[in-house]
């Protein structure tokens, strides 16, 4: 089965950006271990080890093809952040780009008659879905809880419960 030029670059480029947001993530990590944050801490680690997984999915998909997967080189991180809800919001906002990046692909795979990537394109449609729900979710605590010592340490655990769940493990 062959996939064409537009959609090899397209998935090479996808590669590029899960990679670059499990670096993101790994960095937010580190900085909530170092800040104090122990949930977040374990949030984002496992965070940045699900997107790791989303990368290794595309690049076992083209090998499997026969096409070579590009293995890029990541951008630097941010490491200096401001408080837990600007990394969530952050975070959300990346998981928009990456979504709109999947559709991206979807369309490029439909407009190929790419049956094969469109199906397997799927999975990432749907973990996008997931992805922004639950960063929404974690985002409108501060809201509800509130932005105190008490309240944030309340969200650091809300952090630490989302890190353990197993929905958030890929197939
Ligand atoms: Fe793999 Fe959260 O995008």
């Amino acid at each position: 089965m062959k996939i064409s030029k537009n959609m090899q670059s397209a998935l090479n480029n996808q590669i590029a950006l899960e990679a670059n947001a499990s670096n993101s993530y790994l960095s937010m990590a580190s900085w909530c271990e170092i800040t104090g944050y122990e949930g977040g801490a374990s949030f984002f680690y496992a965070q940045a080890d699900e997107e790791r997984t989303h990368m290794l999915k595309i690049v076992h998909y083209l090998n499997g093809l026969g096409v070579p997967a590009i293995i890029p080189a990541t951008k630097l991180p941010a490491s200096n952040f401001k408080s837990l809800e600007s990394i969530l919001k952050t975070a959300l906002a990346s998981e928009k780009s990456v979504t709109v990046a999947i559709h991206k692909m979807v369309e490029i795979a439909q407009k190929d008659k790419d049956h094969s990537t469109y199906a397997f394109l799927e999975w990432f449609v749907n973990e996008q879905v997931q992805e922004e729900t639950k960063f929404e979710t974690l985002i409108q605590k501060f809201e509800l809880i509130g932005r105190d010592k008490l309240a944030i340490n309340e969200i650091d655990k809300i952090l630490a419960a989302n890190a353990a769940a197993p929905a958030d493990t890929p197939a």
